[in-house]
C-alpha cells in the first residue's frame, strides 16, 4: 500500500476539549495511560480485581503458545454472579438493571434483585432440560429482557451461548446450531417489528427440519400469536417451565478460561466463523472499557446502547459490561422510526438517558430525517455519546454532538470487533481532545499500531494496516472447532501480530484514523484511496446525507471511483449538483480522489448490522451479476439501484 496517498488526504481541523466538569470527576484520567505503559500486565491484573473472583488469579497472561492466550488462568469466577448477585449482596437490589421499552409501547422495569431471581430460575430450568457445564445453547430472540436472562442463565451454569440475531433466516440459524452442536434453542413466538408481530418460532422449526438437531426448544411468549406449531416433548413454554422454578441457585465457579460464548461473524468468504470468548479476561475488559470509555457512574447514570443483543455490541455493552458494572440501562425492542421518527429521542427524554451508544448508520439516518426531529425533545440529560460499527464521517460526528449532545457532550468513537470482544481504540471522554472522525488512541493497556506491507510501523502521517501488537484480555481464543483458520485469518499476514483487516492511517499527532476494511481500499492510478475518506468528503457537502464509494475496474486508471449518494431531504438531483459534488471531493481530498461517476440513489444496501455492502455496489458498478444478497436487510434496494444505472457509463 503506498503511504503517501492514504495519508493526510482528509484534513480535519476541528477540536473538542473534554467538558471541565466531566474531566474533573472522570473515572479514568490521563495517568491510566502511563500506568498501563509502565506495566501492562500489572494494569490488567488491577482491572481484573474489579470483578469478584471465587479464586483470585495469581497469573495474568500465559502467552507461551501464541496465538493461543490464557488470561488469569488460575482464577475462578462465575460471570452471572458478577453481573447480578454481587450487586444485590452489595445492597443495590432495588436499583433498576433494565428499563425495558417494547416497540408497541409496553414497558417493564427490572431491578437487580428481580434479575437475580429470573436468572436463577432460568438456570434451574436449563438444568432440568439437561443442559450441563460445557454444553452449547443457541439463543434466537427479539430484544426483550428474557434474552439477557437466557444468556446469563447459560453463563451461570457454564454452558456457552451462541446468540443468533433474530433477523437471520432459518438457514443461517441451522448452520450455526450445527456448527456449535447446540443442545437447546431458546426462542420466542415472535417480537414486534415496525408495528407488527414478527414470528420467530417457525424459523426454529425450519432450522430443525433442515437437520439442526436439538433436544429442546424453550419458547418465550412475547407476541401471543395463536397459530404457533408445537412439537410435544421437544418444545417447552418458558412461562410453564421457568416461572415455577426455585429462585435459589448456587452459582458454581468456573475457570477463567471456561468458554462463555460463541458468536458467529460472516466474513466475505467461507462459512461463518464461530468466534470463541472465554470468561475472566472477557469480563475484565468489557467491564473496564464500559467504566472508562463511558465514564459510567452506576448510581446516577442511565445508559442506553441501541444495538441488538444478537451482535457483539449487545453482548459486551448491553449484557456483560453494563451489568458487571451495576448500571441502570434502557433496552428497546424496536426500530428508530416506529411509530415515528422521534422514537429514540422520546425514549432518551422519558428515561433521562445520560449515556447513548449507537452506530454511524443510525446517525446518518437521523441527519437525513432532519434536525427538527430531535429538537422537539428534551435531550439535556445526555452527557456522553458513543459510536461503533463503522468509521464515523466527521460531518456525522459533528452533527451528533451538536443535535443530540447539545454541543456539550463528548463523542467517543470506539473501534473494536467481534474478535476483540471489547473496545480497543477510543478517546476517553474526560481526557482526550476529540477529533471528529478519528478513534484516536489505543485504550490504556492496549497495543495497536499501523504497519505497511512489510510489517514496518509507519511514521506519523503514514498509512497502512491496523494491527494489534500485544495480546489483550478479551481477545478471541480461537474459531470454534478450527484453530488453523484462527491462525490463518488473524495471525499469518504479519508475523506475531493480530491483523484486524482494516486499513488505517496515523495523523501528524499519531492519532489513528480507521479507513474501512482493506478489501474496500481502492487503487486509482497507483494511489491507494480509502472509500471512507471519499465518503466523508461527500457527506461534508450540505446536499449529501449518506454516501457509499467503490472502486470499479477501469481500463486507464486500474480502478475508478464510483460514488452512490443519498441526497438530503431538500436537495434536488441534477447534473449540476453531480458536477458540484465531484469538485467538492476534488477540493477536499485532491483531484486524484474525484469520483468518476456519482449516482444519486434513494437507499444503500446494508447488512443487518448496518454496514454498507460495497461488494454489491461494486457488482453494479462493474455491470456484473449481483453476488450473494442474503445478508441484506432489504434486497429490493438493489433493484432500485440497478434501475438507476445509465446503460453506458457517462464520461465527463
Ligand atoms: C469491524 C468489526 C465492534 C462492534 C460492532 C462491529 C468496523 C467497528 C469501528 C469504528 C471504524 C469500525 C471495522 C471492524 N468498525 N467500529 N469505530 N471505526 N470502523 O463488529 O461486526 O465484528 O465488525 O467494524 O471495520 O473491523 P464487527
Amino acid at each position: 500500500m503506498s503511504n503517501e496517498s492514504l495519508a493526510n488526504l482528509l484534513k480535519e481541523e476541528r477540536r473538542f476539549a473534554p467538558p471541565a466538569d466531566l474531566a474533573a470527576h472522570a473515572n479514568v484520567t490521563a495517568e491510566a495511560y502511563e500506568r498501563a505503559k509502565a506495566d501492562r500486565l500489572g494494569f490488567w491484573a488491577e482491572q481484573a480485581r474489579r470483578l469478584t473472583w471465587a479464586t483470585e488469579p495469581t497469573e495474568t497472561l500465559d502467552w507461551s503458545n501464541p496465538p493461543f492466550a490464557k488470561w488469569f488462568a488460575d482464577g475462578k469466577l462465575n460471570v452471572a454472579y458478577n453481573c447480578v448477585d454481587r450487586h444485590v449482596e452489595a445492597g443495590h437490589g432495588d436499583r433498576v438493571a433494565i428499563h425495558f421499552e417494547g416497540e408497541p409501547g409496553d414497558s417493564r422495569a427490572i431491578t437487580y434483585a428481580e434479575l437475580k431471581d429470573e436468572v436463577s430460575k432460568a438456570a434451574n430450568a436449563l438444568t432440568e432440560l439437561g443442559v450441563q457445564k460445557g454444553d452449547r445453547v443457541a439463543i434466537y430472540m427479539p430484544m426483550i429482557p428474557e434474552t439477557a436472562v437466557a444468556m446469563l442463565a447459560c453463563a451461570r451454569i457454564g454452558a456457552a451461548h451462541s446468540v443468533v440475531f433474530g433477523g437471520f433466516s432459518a438457514d443461517a440459524l441451522a448452520t450455526r446450531i450445527q456448527d456449535a452442536d447446540a443442545k437447546v434453542v431458546i426462542t420466542s413466538d415472535g417480537g414486534y417489528r415496525r408495528g407488527k408481530p414478527s414470528a420467530l418460532k417457525p424459523a426454529v422449526d425450519d432450522a430443525i427440519a433442515k437437520g439442526a438437531g436439538v433436544e429442546h426448544v424453550l419458547v418465550v411468549r412475547r407476541t401471543g400469536q395463536e397459530d404457533i406449531s408445537w412439537t410435544e416433548g421437544r418444545d417447552v413454554w418458558w412461562h410453564e417451565l421457568v416461572d415455577g422454578q426455585s429462585a435459589e441457585h448456587t452459582p458454581e465457579a468456573f475457570d477463567a478460561e471456561h468458554p462463555l460464548f460463541i458468536l458467529y461473524t460472516s466474513g466475505t468468504t467461507g462459512k461463518p466463523k464461530g468466534i470463541l470468548h472465554t470468561s475472566g479476561g472477557y469480563l475484565t475488559q468489557a467491564a473496564y472499557t464500559h467504566h472508562a470509555v463511558f465514564d459510567l457512574k452506576p448510581e446516577t447514570d442511565v445508559y442506553w446502547c441501541t444495538a441488538d443483543v444478537g451482535w457483539v455490541t449487545g453482548h459486551s455493552y448491553i449484557v456483560y459490561g453494563p451489568l458487571a458494572n451495576g448500571a441502570t440501562q434502557v433496552m428497546y425492542e424496536g426500530t428508530p422510526d416506529t411509530p415515528h421518527q422521534g422514537r429514540f429521542w422520546e425514549i432518551v427524554q422519558k428515561y433521562g438517558v445520560t449515556i447513548l451508544y449507537t452506530a454511524p448508520t443510525a446517525i446518518r439516518t437521523f441527519m437525513k430525517w432532519g434536525d427538527d426531529i430531535p429538537a422537539k425533545f428534551d435531550l439535556s440529560s445526555l452527557r456522553v455519546l458513543g459510536s461503533v460499527g463503522e468509521p464515523i464521517n466527521p460531518e456525522a460526528w459533528v452533527w451528533y454532538r451538536k443535535n443530540i449532545g447539545g454541543d456539550r457532550t463528548p463523542v467517543v468513537d470506539t473501534w473494536w470487533q467481534t474478535e476483540t470482544g471489547a473496545m480497543m481504540i477510543s478517546p476517553l471522554p474526560g481526557v482526550t481532545e476529540a477529533k471528529p472522525g478519528s478513534a484516536q488512541r489505543p485504550l490504556p493497556g492496549i497495543s495497536a499500531t499501523v504497519v505497511d506491507d512489510e510489517a514496518n510501523e509507519v511514521p506519523n502521517g503514514g498509512g497502512g494496516y491496523l494491527v494489534l501488537t500485544e495480546p489483550w484480555p478479551s481477545m478471541l481464543r480461537t474459531i470454534w472447532g478450527d484453530d488453523q483458520r484462527f491462525i490463518d485469518t488473524y495471525w499469518s499476514r504479519f508475523e506475531g501480530k493480530y491483523f484486524a483487516g482494516d486499513g488505517a492511517k496515523k495523523d501528524e499527532d499519531g492519532d489513528i484514523w480507521l479507513l474501512g476494511r482493506v478489501d474496500d481500499v481502492m487503487l486509482v492510478s497507483g494511489h491507494n484511496i480509502s472509500t471512507t475518506e471519499v465518503e466523508s468528503a461527500l457527506v461534508s457537502h450540505p446536499s449529501v446525507a449518506e454516501a457509499a464509494v467503490v472502486g470499479a475496474a477501469d481500463e486507464t486508471t486500474g480502478q475508478a471511483i464510483v460514488a452512490f449518494v443519498i441526497l438530503r431531504g431538500s436537495a434536488a438531483e441534477s447534473e449540476d449538483l453531480v458536477g458540484e459534488l465531484r469538485n467538492h471531493v476534488g477540493a477536499t481530498l485532491g483531484p486524484i480522489a474525484k469520483p468518476k461517476r456519482i449516482l444519486p440513489v434513494a437507499e444503500l444496501p446494508k447488512t443487518r448490522s448496518g454496514k454498507i455492502m460495497r461488494r454489491l455496489l461494486r457488482d453494479v458498478a462493474e455491470n456484473r451479476q449481483l453476488g450473494d444478497v442474503t445478508t441484506l436487510t432489504d434486497s429490493s434496494v438493489m433493484d432500485l439501484i440497478q434501475s438507476k444505472l445509465p446503460a453506458a457509463p457517462s464520461e465527463d
